[in-house]
């Protein structure tokens, strides 16, 4: 009998780029209706059987009795010189990964400036999202600010308001942390039914950097902040989409950063260059960008983004407000949604973690829709309202299977189901969606969405 877990199994990779640009024009000028949901799913089929059929043709080509040409024949790259230091001033990834790009989901949005773009988490190794496939999320578009003529105003209720120059906060003591960034609406599409056929639309409103920045108490400080009466603060971006939020003064002061640093270089545009507020393991949209004010007051806001956005709709029809901690949650980013597991035998789960309130403590796996759990490896290191990496053996015995990670954080805070979730918020929401989720692999290797009990 064969022993499957000596065998290595093969991983094909999920189609990246496979909605027609006609299709997404369409799709969104129209929306989404039955027809074009079934054109989408159809594309999505398409380019993973045109990916199989590429992957059968490799798998040919090599006959192991003739040798393996790659390494009889000496390729190109190891007999002339190859090209000179600075062909690129500012290195990109090599050509080869050129379909692993940041993404918008069609008919999610109909205007491009007022939009998202989801991370690749299918392609990223570790936890640190490349700065270049950090998820972008515009209310009104984005700039890139000329940084002379940036300012940040401090006022309310400070003895001593300011406004400082990017030279002014650049001077203070800085410090450096890497924490998650979730958008509230993250897998908001799943919230009534399966929608959305891979991770990188399902999960992909988060990403995890090294922020660089001047923690808000020091500037609070400064500023003579009047701590008798001081319970909240609000932080304004500079572009057009007025974009403020009420933070509570407790957290203000704790550790939220005003940052200028992403991942060792200046804050990327698209991400708030030159300055944005950083609120760990709190919803993405009081990560203020753009940031150009923070003004003390006693009483919360209630802004347009406070009231009608970013809240939640409970099954009584009552609207929840302020709920802006990003709860524990985690993911499995392969095998997942479109990837086609090639073999039967050895494969590693991999997949991401994390908690708005503190660190991770444990990821659990299924590999039978959560009747049986085991539990992963974490790899270090272990942060703080960071993402965690997990990692856990398996040997698919060609069978179905149905795939969870459960993350559990230090408060002792489990996951949630999806129908423990739904039990508690419903279907109609969009916000703060943080179910268990599932993928199905099928006898065919095919991996998919899929939504169980
Ligand atoms: N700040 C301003 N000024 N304008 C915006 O549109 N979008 C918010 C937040 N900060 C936004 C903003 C939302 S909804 C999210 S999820 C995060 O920025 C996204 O940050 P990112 O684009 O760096 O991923």
């Amino acid at each position: 009998m064969t022993d499957w877990s000596q065998r290595r199994g093969r991983v094909r990779r999920a189609p990246e780029n496979f909605i027609a640009p006609e299709l997404v024009d369409e799709i969104n000028a129209k929306g989404v209706d039955d027809e074009r949901r079934r054109f989408l799913r159809n594309s999505f089929v398409a380019a993973s059987a045109g990916l199989l059929a590429g992957s059968a043709a490799r798998a040919e080509a090599v006959d192991p009795a003739d040798g393996d040409p790659a390494i009889l024949n000496l390729p190109e790259h190891s007999k002339t010189l190859g090209k000179p230091v600075l062909t690129n001033p500012y290195g990109m990834p090599s050509r080869h990964e050129s379909a692993l790009q940041r993404r918008e989901s069609p008919g999610l949005t109909r205007v491009a400036a007022s939009s998202v773009s989801f991370t690749p988490l299918q392609g990223l190794f570790g936890i640190i999202t490349p700065s270049g496939l950090h998820f972008e999320r515009h209310h009104q578009g984005w700039h890139d600010i000329d940084p002379e003529k940036h300012r940040l105003m401090i006022n309310g209720l400070v003895s001593r308001p300011k406004v400082y120059t990017m030279d002014d906060l650049m001077r203070l003591p800085s410090v450096s942390r890497m924490h998650f960034i979730e958008c509230g609406a993250n897998s908001a599409m799943e919230w009534g039914n399966v929608a959305v056929p891979s991770v990188q639309y399902t999960h992909g409103m988060l990403s995890c950097s090294e922020f660089t920045g001047v923690p808000l108490s020091v500037l609070l400080d400064e500023c003579g902040i009047d701590l008798a009466q001081a319970k909240f603060v609000l932080a304004e971006g500079s572009d057009g989409s007025s974009m403020t939020r009420t933070i509570p003064i407790t957290r203000a002061l704790d550790d939220v950063l005003v940052a200028w640093g992403m991942n060792g270089e200046m804050l990327r545009p698209e991400n708030g260059y030159p300055l944005r507020l950083v609120v760990p393991g709190v919803q993405g949209v009081s990560w203020v960008k753009w940031l150009r004010r923070i003004e003390v007051g006693d009483q919360p806001w209630a802004s347009k983004d406070e009231s009608i956005h970013y809240i939640d709709l409970m099954p009584d029809g009552l609207h929840r407000q302020y709920t802006s901690i990003q709860e524990c949650k985690s993911v499995i980013t392969t095998p997942s949604g479109g990837q086609v597991l090639l073999d039967k035998g050895f494969y590693n789960i991999t997949g991401l973690a994390w908690s708005g309130r503190g660190k991770v403590s444990r990821v659990d796996v299924s590999v039978d829709g959560g009747r049986n759990w085991r539990t992963a490896r974490l790899e270090g290191p272990l942060l703080n309202k960071c993402l965690t990496r997990f990692n856990i053996d398996w040997v698919w015995d060609g069978k179905p299977a149905l795939l969870q990670s459960r993350a559990i954080d230090e408060t002792g805070y489990v996951q949630p189901k999806q129908n423990e979730l739904r039990a508690v918020r419903g279907t109609r929401s969009i916000y703060h969606n943080n179910a268990i989720q599932s993928w199905l692999v099928a006898e065919s290797g095919e991996v998919s969405n899929v939504q169980v009990e």
